[in-house]
C-alpha cells in the first residue's frame, strides 16, 4: 500500500527520496511523488506510473537538502496525476503526504471550500495540506498538531513548510511510521527498507504521536504536546537481504530462500534433549501454558492459510480444540472470548488492519493475544502480548512464500511444545524433532525440481481456470497455491478439500480445466486417489504432487511432479514449495510482474 520517506540532512534529497521510493515499490502503488524544499519554496513532482517514471520528470533543479516522497495506492480518487501525493496549500509553501484515509473528509473539505479553499484533487489526502494552511501562524509542527485534532481516521503524514528550512514534521495513528537516526542526518518512512542504505538505527512511532525532526535531531511528543522518551532500536538485516543477489525478481529469490528461512525460524526452537519446543517470547509460564483450553487464530490471506495448517496441528497433537479465521471477519462479529482460550494473531507484515483491528477487539475483551509475526518491531508485534517472530528477513515480492513456510515452521514448533505438556511422549516428540530439523534439506531436494515444474507450468499456463485439491493438512495449502497462482498469475484458481469437489466443483471439470492434486503418501491417500479417479472420469486434466516411487498415482495424472518421503505430519512443507515454483512460472510464461502483481499490495493497511 502506499510508502512514506522523508529525509534531512547535508545531502541532496532528491536522489535519496527516488531511491527510497524504489525500495517501497514492493508495497505496491500505482503514482508516485516527491516534494523538496529549495531557496523558500516547496518544489513538487508526481504522476502517475512506476518510480522511474517519476525520476524521469523530476528536473535538476530539485536540489534542496530536506524532503519528503510517496507511492500511492489508489483508495479515494482515480489514478491520476492530480491524486498522487505529494498535496500541497494554495500557497504552495506547504507539502504533505498521507497513508491511510481520512474519514470525515467530505465534511472538512465542505467546510474549508465554504471558507474559499481550492480542492486540486479528488483524495481525502488533500484536507490536510488545507488545513495546515489553515492553522499555520509560522510553527508548523503547531498546524499539524491542530490540524490532527480535527481529523478522524487513520493517518501516517509528512509535512514540511518551506519557510521551515531542514524541518519535517511526522505523526501517526494507524499508519506505520519510523524514524531513521543517522549521522548528521535523519530519515522519516512508514517502512525500514527505504532507509536501510542510510542507518540501522530506528524508534519506531506509535499511535497518537508526532515527531519534528532536522538533520541535527528529532524530538517526538504525544497530540498533547508531552515529550516522549523513545528507544532507538536497531534493525538487525542487512541491505543485501533486499537485493535480488542474482535472481530474475524477489519472488524467486524467496521461493528458494526457503531451506535457509525455515532452518532459522526453527533455529533455538527446537529442545532435542527434551523433545519439546522453545519458545521463550510466549511470555507464558508452563502452568499458563497448560491451563489454555481452546485456540483460536485471526490472520488474513497466506497466513490465514498457515493458521488452518496450525489449527489442524494444534489440535491432533496437542489435543486442544483449535481453529483458524479471517480477521476481517472476526473484527465485526460479536465474538465470544472464553478466559482460557489463546489467541494467536499471524502476519507476515505485523500491519495488516483487518488482523490488528481483530487483534485490537479481542484485547478489549480480555483475550490474551500472541502474535507471529515476521516484520521485527511492527505494530501488532508490538500490541501483542508475546508472540513469536518468524525471522525469514524482509519478503519483498507481493506474493508471500517463505513467510508462509516460517509461520509454519513456529506452528511446527508450538503444536510441540503443547503436545509435550500433554499426550505426547519423549520418544514421540524425539522423532517430531528429528523429523522437523530434516525439513530444511528436504525442501532443498523439491527446490531440485525446478526444470520439470518450469515445464509443466509452460504447458498448462493457457488454462483459464485451476482446481487445487487436497485432503487433511493440504487442503489449507491447496488454498494457498490457488492463491498463489491467482495473485501473480490473474488465472481463476480455486482450492478445495478434495472430498467436497463431488459436492459441486466437479461441475466445472472438463478437458480444457485441470486440477492440481496434492497426494502424499498419507493416512487419506486412497481417499484422494478415488478423487483423482472422479475428475479422470470426466476428461479433466491432471497435475499430481506425490511421493516418489508412487505408481499408482503417477498412472492417473497426466503430469507428476515427486517428492521426497517423510512423516506425514511435514508433507505441507514439501507441497507448498512446488505450488510457489509453479505460480511462478505459470506467471513468467504469461509475462506478468510477478513481484507487484497488479491491484495488490504488501501490506494491506486499510480496510
Ligand atoms: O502481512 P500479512 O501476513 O498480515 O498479510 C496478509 C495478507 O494480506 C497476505 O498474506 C496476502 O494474502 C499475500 N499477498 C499473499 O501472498
Amino acid at each position: 500500500m502506499c510508502g512514506i520517506v522523508g529525509y534531512c540532512g547535508p545531502k541532496n534529497a532528491t536522489g535519496i527520496l527516488l531511491d527510497g521510493l524504489k525500495r517501497l515499490e514492493y508495497r505496491g502503488y500505482d503514482s508516485a511523488g516527491i516534494a523538496v524544499q529549495n531557496a523558500g519554496r516547496v518544489d513538487v513532482a508526481k504522476r502517475t506510473g512506476k518510480i522511474q517514471d517519476l525520476r524521469s520528470v523530476v528536473p535538476p533543479s530539485f536540489a534542496g537538502n530536506c524532503g519528503i516522497g510517496h507511492t500511492r495506492w489508489a483508495t479515494h480518487g482515480g489514478v491520476t496525476d492530480a491524486n498522487a501525493h505529494p498535496h500541497s496549500d494554495a500557497s504552495g509553501k506547504i507539502a504533505v503526504v498521507h497513508n491511510g484515509i481520512i474519514e470525515n473528509y467530505v465534511q472538512l473539505k465542505a467546510r474549508l471550500s465554504s471558507e474559499g479553499f481550492v480542492f486540486a484533487s479528488e483524495t481525502d489526502s488533500e484536507v490536510l495540506a488545507h488545513l495546515i494552511a489553515y492553522h499555520y501562524d509560522g510553527d508548523l509542527e503547531k498546524a499539524v498538531r491542530a490540524t490532527l485534532a480535527q481529523v478522524k481516521g487513520t493517518y501516517g503524514i509528512a509535512a514540511m513548510h518551506a519557510d521551515e528550512v531542514g524541518r519535517i514534521v511526522g505523526a501517526r495513528n494507524g499508519s506505520p511510521l519510523v524514524v531513521g537516526v543517522g549521522d548528521g542526518e535523519m530519515l522519516l518512512a512508514s517502512d525500514v527498507t527505504a532507509m536501510i542504505a542510510h542507518t540501522k538505527q530506528v524508534v519506531y512511532m506509535e499511535d497518537g504521536e508526532i515527531v519534528t525532526m532536522t538533520r541535527d535531531g528529532f524530538s517526538i511528543t504525544d497530540l498533547k504536546d508531552r515529550k516522549l522518551d523513545k528507544k532507538v532500536d536497531s534493525v538487525t538485516w542487512d541491505l543485501d537481504e533486499i537485493e535480488k543477489e542474482g535472481f530474475a525478481c524477489f519472488m524467486e529469490k524467496e521461493i528458494f530462500e526457503q531451506p535457509e528461512t525455515i532452518a532459522r525460524t526453527l533455529s533455538g526452537r527446537l529442545d532435542p534433549e527434551y523433545a519439546t519446543g522453545k519458545l521463550g517470547g510466549l511470555n507464558m509460564t508452563s502452568r499458563e501454558l497448560l491451563g489454555v483450553r481452546r485456540i483460536k487464530i485471526v490472520a488474513a490471506g497466506t497466513s490465514w492459510h498457515a493458521g488452518l495448517v496450525g489449527a489442524y496441528l494444534i489440535e491432533s497433537l496437542a489435543r486442544i480444540p483449535a481453529s483458524a479465521e479471517l480477521s476481517s471477519e472476526l473484527r465485526y462479529r460479536n465474538s465470544v472470548v472464553e478466559q482460557d482460550t489463546l489467541y494467536f494473531a499471524v502476519t507476515q507484515s505485523g500491519e495488516t488492519a483487518d488482523t490488528l483491528y481483530a487483534m485490537r477487539e479481542l484485547k478489549r475483551k480480555g483475550a490474551r493475544v500472541l502474535g507471529i509475526c515476521n516484520v521485527v518491531g511492527s505494530t501488532i508485534a508490538r500490541e501483542s502480548d508475546g508472540g513469536v517472530y518468524t525471522h525469514a528477513g524482509p519478503e519483498i515480492a507481493v506474493a508471500s512464500t517463505k513467510a508462509f513456510t516460517s509461520q509454519l515452521a513456529v506452528f511446527y514448533s508450538f503444536a510441540l511444545l503443547m503436545a509435550r505438556m500433554r499426550d505426547m511422549s519423549v520418544s514421540a516428540g524425539a522423532r517430531y524433532v528429528k523429523g522437523l530439523q530434516a525439513v530444511p534439506e528436504l525442501v532443498r531436494g523439491v527446490l531440485k525440481q525446478r526444470d520439470l515444474i518450469q515445464t509443466i507450468a509452460k504447458k498448462y499456463s493457457r488454462a483459464r481456470d485451476f482446481l487445487f485439491l487436497g485432503r487433511g493438512l493440504e487442503y489449507p495449502v491447496a488454498l494457498e497455491g490457488a492463491l498463489k497462482l491467482k495473485e501473480i498469475s490473474y488465472i481463476h484458481a480455486e482450492g478445495y478439500s478434495a472430498g467436497e469437489i463431488k459436492h459441486g466443483p466437479i461441475a466445472l471439470i472438463n478437458e480444457e480445466t485441470p486440477s492440481i492434486f496434492l497426494v502424499p503418501d498419507d493416512s487419506l491417500r486412497e481417499k484422494v486417489i478415488s478423487n483423482m479417479k472422479e475428475i479422470k472420469a470426466r476428461r479433466g486434466p491432471i497435475i499430481a504432487f506425490c511421493c516418489e516411487g508412487d505408481d499408482e498415482v503417477a498412472a492417473i495424472a497426466d503430469d507428476t511432479v515427486t517428492l521426497p518421503k517423510t512423516d506425514e505430519l511435514f508433507y505441507p512443507f514439501l507441497m507448498v514449495v512446488p505450488l510457489q515454483l509453479f505460480a511462478y512460472f505459470c506467471a513468467l510464461e504469461l509475462g506478468r510482474d510477478v513481484d507487484q502483481p497488479r491491484n495488490l499490495a504488501k501490506s494491506v493497511t486499510v480496510e
